[in-house]
C-alpha cells in the first residue's frame, strides 16, 4: 500500500463519528501514523493542526518541511489545517503553537500526543544522553503538550487526550530501556489525568499500535508490514477521540485486531507479622501471582484500601490466611 498517497476523501461519509467543529492538535503528524490519524480527523470534520519538526528516525537531521505538505493534502481535499514545526520539546514553540490555535479556532478539543523518535541500544550500550533524549520526547513532549491545552480544555468541559504508548512500555523490548520507560510513562501520566480530567469532561487514554511505518520497516517481514498499515490504526484513534470515547483505556491496535492491555491486581494474600514473613512470601509467591480474580483499581489509593479491608479480614478471622 502507498502510504504517501491521499486517501480518497468523502465529504458525505455517512459514520456515527463526526467531528465538525472540534479542533484538534496531533503532534508528529507528518509521516507514519500522525500523518493518518491527522487526514482521518479531518475527513470527519475536525480542524486539524498538523505538528512535526520533520526530524530523522533518531532525532537528529532536523528540518523536512512534511507538516507543510501534510496539511496542504488536508485542504486540497477540502478539510481545514494548519502546520506547526514547533518541536515538542520546545515548551515555548509548544505554547506559541497553542496560542495561534486559539487565535485561530477559538478552541481545542482533541490532543494527539505522537511525536518521537528512537534511540535503541541495550542497555549496557546506551549513553544516559540517549535516555534522556527519548524521555525527553516522549514522556515529557507529552506532558507539555498536555499541560499547554489541560486548562483550555477544562475551561471548554470538553477534551480528548491521547498518549501514544507503545508494547515495548507495556511488556518490554530488547534494546528499547529509554522508549519503554518513556512509553511506560505516557500510561502513568493518562491514569492520573483520567482522574483529574473527568468531571471536567476530559476524557485520557493511550493507543499502543503496531504499524509499519520508518520506525518499523526493519523489524517485520515484507508480508507482515503490508498488514500492518497505519490505516488500521486510525480507527482505534478516531473511538478514543470521539464523543463517546472511554477514558483510561489502553487500546492496542494492529493489522486490524484491538485489544486493551490493562495493569491488573491479583486478590492477594494476607501474611502474619513475624520474622520469617520473606519466606513465607517465597512459599507462597505462585499463591500471591495467581490471577485469578485479579481486578484492575481505579486509583493507586485504591489498591491501598483494598490491601487494608484483606488484612482486617484475615486479622478478624473471616477470610483463610492460606
Ligand atoms: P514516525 O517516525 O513516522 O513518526 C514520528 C514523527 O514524529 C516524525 O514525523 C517525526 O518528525 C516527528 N517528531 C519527532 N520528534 C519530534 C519533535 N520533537 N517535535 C515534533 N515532532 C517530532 O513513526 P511512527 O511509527 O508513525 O510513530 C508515531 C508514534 O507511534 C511514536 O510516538 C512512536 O513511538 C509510536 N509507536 C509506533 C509504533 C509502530 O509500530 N510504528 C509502535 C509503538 C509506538
Amino acid at each position: 500500500m502507498d502510504h504517501t498517497a491521499p486517501p480518497p476523501f468523502d465529504p458525505q461519509l455517512d459514520a456515527a463519528i463526526r467531528l465538525d467543529g472540534r479542533v484538534a492538535i496531533v503532534t508528529g503528524a507528518g509521516g507514519g501514523l500522525g500523518r493518518a490519524h491527522a487526514l482521518a480527523l479531518a475527513q470527519r470534520g475536525a480542524q486539524v493542526v498538523v505538528n512535526d519538526l520533520g526530524v530523522s528516525r533518531d532525532g537528529l537531521e532536523a528540518g523536512a518541511a512534511i507538516a507543510e505538505q501534510v496539511a496542504e493534502t488536508i485542504r486540497r481535499a477540502g478539510g481545514q489545517a494548519m502546520a506547526s514545526t514547533a518541536s515538542v520539546c520546545d515548551p515555548e514553540g509548544i505554547e506559541a503553537m497553542v496560542r495561534e490555535t486559539m487565535a485561530r479556532w477559538g478552541r481545542i478539543d482533541i490532543l494527539v500526543n505522537n511525536a518521537g523518535f528512537l534511540r535503541d541500544k541495550s542497555f549496557s550500550n546506551m549513553t544516559m544522553a540517549d535516555f534522556e533524549a527519548i524521555i525527553d520526547v516522549h514522556l515529557l513532549g507529552a506532558a507539555r503538550c498536555s499541560k499547554a491545552v489541560w486548562d483550555i480544555m477544562k475551561a471548554q468541559r470538553h477534551g480528548r487526550i491521547v498518549m501514544t504508548t507503545s508494547s515495548s512500555g507495556l511488556f518490554g523490548n530488547f534494546g528499547q530501556a529509554n522508549y519503554g520507560a518513556a512509553k511506560m510513562g505516557l500510561v502513568g501520566l493518562m491514569q492520573t489525568l483520567a482522574i483529574e480530567g473527568q468531571k471536567y469532561g476530559i476524557r485520557v487514554n493511550c493507543l499502543a499500535p503496531s504499524a509499519a511505518t520508518r520506525m518499523t520497516e526493519t523489524l517485520f517481514a515484507k508480508d507482515e508490514l503490508a498488514l500492518l498499515t497505519p490505516e488500521r490504526i486510525t480507527p482505534g484513534l478516531l473511538y478514543l477521540v470521539s464523543d463517546q470515547a472511554p477514558s483510561k483505556m489502553v487500546l492496542c491496535a494492529g493489522a486490524g485486531v484491538f485489544s486493551c492491555a490493562q495493569v491488573t491486581l491479583t486478590r492477594g494474600l494476607y501474611m502474619e507479622d513475624g520474622p520469617t514473613m520473606a519466606e513465607a512470601i517465597l512459599q507462597q509467591s505462585r499463591k500471591i501471582a495467581d490471577r485469578t480474580r485479579d481486578i484492575v483499581p481505579y486509583s493507586g489509593f485504591e489498591q491501598s484500601k483494598k490491601e487494608l479491608h484483606t488484612a482486617a479480614q484475615a486479622r478478624s478471622g473471616a477470610v483463610t490466611r492460606d
